[in-house]
């Protein structure tokens, strides 16, 4: 790696920048060109030096949801905006904003700390701020969506400052506008969230149930009882407890990134109507699903994967995890390559088992 000089407006480019510590498979690529964005002003300053003038670029935050097949042949735009502030209130919320480059993790904490609920079910999700709109990110009951207000970025096409609503977003399940006509094209920078001043638990998911009873029952088994969970129900966790019982499951069942390489969730989990549901659970009754609102019925593609008896098998030096299937990790040496050569045998797999395709969810570059 060495450093050429930096331009007018103080951005410093990095040539032959090392992305292993950028991206939590942790695959040894490297960037034509990288930098580091501390100011909004240094994102066009970037773009349109000449020594960046025609090269495809890269937005990476905490490159948790990315996979590096090879090295790129452009500039990183390695987003480190920081700052994070109420910005104000209206009679059912709180307004919070945090810059792109913020922690997401240690965002929800600060909230918490705070005392603004909200966001506690999206505890421990890896990356930054920035990223959590690009695929709405969403875990134990709550998508991000849910909780949005709106967002800032720039439009490097037209050097723009935008705003954008929730609309304008067009969030879906693991997905909006900017994993599709937006891609490549904006950079956000802050995002605000709406945080309820009327709050509820969010304390539906199985794991979570379970694991807040199991505290309750002084047990310590995540595992605790159908009754305990019940029970545990019936009282009301505030926002710390599940907060803290997501982060207990979560450790249980994911893989540290810093120990072992992963993306999390290596498949969108498929959603299919429900004539296909009908014909599935007649062959598999212990199919694993959960109902839509539009009629149709989405399936937990990590038991798909699980019942073809990929869970926790290795190809070469990539593998299923063995406490959730739909996590694929570097054993350690792992590339891009390898770990899509074991994506696709399992695709193969579960289409001709159950006759389903399943789509990736990070993004391939
Ligand atoms: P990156 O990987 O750096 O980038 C992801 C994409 O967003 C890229 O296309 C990038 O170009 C783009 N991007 C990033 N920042 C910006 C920006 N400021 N402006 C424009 N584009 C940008 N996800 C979930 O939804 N739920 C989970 O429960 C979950 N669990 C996970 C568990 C583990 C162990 C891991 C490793 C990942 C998990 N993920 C989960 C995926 C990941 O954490 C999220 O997608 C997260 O939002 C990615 O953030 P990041 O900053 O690392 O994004
Ligand atoms: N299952 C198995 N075997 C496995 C894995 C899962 O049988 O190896 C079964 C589980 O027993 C459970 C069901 O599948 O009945 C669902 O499993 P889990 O609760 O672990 O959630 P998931 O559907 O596998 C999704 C998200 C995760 C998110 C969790 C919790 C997607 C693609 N993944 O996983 O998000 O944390 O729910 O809400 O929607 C991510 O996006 O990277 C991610 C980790």
């Amino acid at each position: 790696m060495s450093e050429t000089a930096s331009v007018p407006g103080s951005v410093l480019f990095l040539a032959d920048y090392p992305l292993r510590a950028h991206n939590t498979f942790g695959f040894d690529v490297r960037a034509k060109l990288a930098c580091r964005i501390e100011r909004e002003d240094q994102l066009l300053a970037a773009v349109r030096d000449p020594r960046a003038a025609g090269l495809p670029r890269l937005v990476l935050g905490g490159g948790s949801n990315v996979v590096l097949t090879r090295d790129f042949a452009g500039l990183v735009l390695l987003i480190a905006l920081r700052g994070r502030r109420v910005v104000g209130e209206d009679a059912d919320a709180w307004l919070v904003e945090a810059a792109a480059g913020e922690n997401w993790h240690e965002f929800v904490a600060w909230t918490l700390a705070h005392g603004l609920p909200g966001l506690e079910n999206l505890a421990l999700i890896p990356g930054t701020v920035g990223a959590a709109p690009i695929q709405n990110i969403g875990a134990y009951g709550l998508e991000m969506a849910e909780r949005f207000a709106s967002l800032r970025a720039v439009d490097l096409a037209s050097g723009e400052t935008v705003e954008m609503d929730a609309s304008a977003c067009r969030f879906g399940y693991r997905d909006s506008f900017f994993k599709r006509e937006g891609r490549d094209r904006f950079v956000i920078t802050s995002v605000r969230f709406r945080l309820p001043k009327a709050w509820t638990p969010r304390a539906g998911y199985a794991d979570v149930a379970r694991e807040l009873a199991a505290r309750q029952h002084g047990s310590g088994n995540v595992y605790g009882s159908a009754a305990a969970a019940a029970d545990a129900a019936a009282t009301t966790p505030g926002a710390q407890a599940i907060f803290d019982a997501v982060v207990r499951v979560r450790r249980a069942k994911l893989p540290d990134p810093l120990t072992l390489g992963n993306a999390g969730s290596f498949f969108k989990n498929p959603v299919v109507d429900a004539a296909q549901f009908d014909a599935l659970l007649e062959r598999e009754p212990a199919l694993v699903s959960y109902p839509q609102p539009d009629g149709r019925v989405k399936l937990a593609a990590g038991w798909l994967i699980d019942r073809c008896g990929w869970k926790g098998r290795t190809l070469g030096a990539a593998a299923v995890h063995d406490r959730q299937a739909l996590v694929l990790v570097n054993r350690g040496g792992a590339t891009g390559a390898d770990v899509l050569a074991l994506a696709t045998a399992i695709q193969r797999d579960v289409a001709g088992r159950f006759g389903i395709d399943l789509e990736p969810e990070p993004i391939f570059i």
